[in-house]
């Protein structure tokens, strides 16, 4: 990702978090319109879920300082989300869920660079917890079995 994401990915989200609660329900009621099936995972009030949401989101920031350490946090942020009952195909659901958060919070300042810099952000962190997944499954040789890609 490139410093001017960086920073696009910054503004927007300081703009979203004073809108924490709105844009929760924003995301969670896009999530359960478009899988239903994924509503009795979160378990938490829409406060909590709020407060969740913007930890999600948070996470772009950390890139600033310590991408190394990002990184290893994805890891073991998918692994825990394998518990959770998260399978690979979600995070494409949880990814529309968020654009459609994030532009109908951010309206005009939802510019197709911003948009770009989210969709990078989401593509990295979704990839790097699906791998977390894999390798948690791997080791405690239960839930769904690894992809072939994540075998090799
Ligand atoms: C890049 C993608 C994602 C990020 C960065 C992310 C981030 C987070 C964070 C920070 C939490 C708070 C608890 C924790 O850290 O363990 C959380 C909780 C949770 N996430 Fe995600 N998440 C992502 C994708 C997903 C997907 C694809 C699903 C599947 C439906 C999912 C389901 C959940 C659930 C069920 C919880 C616990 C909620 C509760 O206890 O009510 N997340 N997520």
């Amino acid at each position: 990702m490139t410093a001017d994401q960086i920073h696009l990915l910054r503004r927007s989200f300081g703009r979203v978090e004073q809108q924490s609660q709105v844009a929760a329900l924003i995301f969670y009621r896009r999530l359960f319109e478009l899988d239903p099936s994924l509503r009795p995972l979160f378990k938490s009030d829409i406060e909590t879920q709020a407060a969740k949401l913007m930890d999600m989101l948070g996470l772009a920031l950390s890139l600033t300082s310590c991408p190394g350490a990002l990184e290893t946090e994805l890891i073991e942020s998918g692994a825990r989300h394998a518990g959770y009952g998260a399978r690979d195909e979600h995070y494409v659901t949880v990814g529309q869920a968020m654009v459609t958060m994030l532009e109908e919070s951010l309206g005009d300042e939802f510019t197709p660079a911003t948009r770009e810099a989210w969709i990078a952000f989401y593509t990295f962190a979704s990839e790097t917890m699906k791998r977390g997944a894999a390798q948690a499954s791997l080791i405690s040789g239960s839930a769904s079995p690894p992809s072939p890609e994540a075998r090799k």
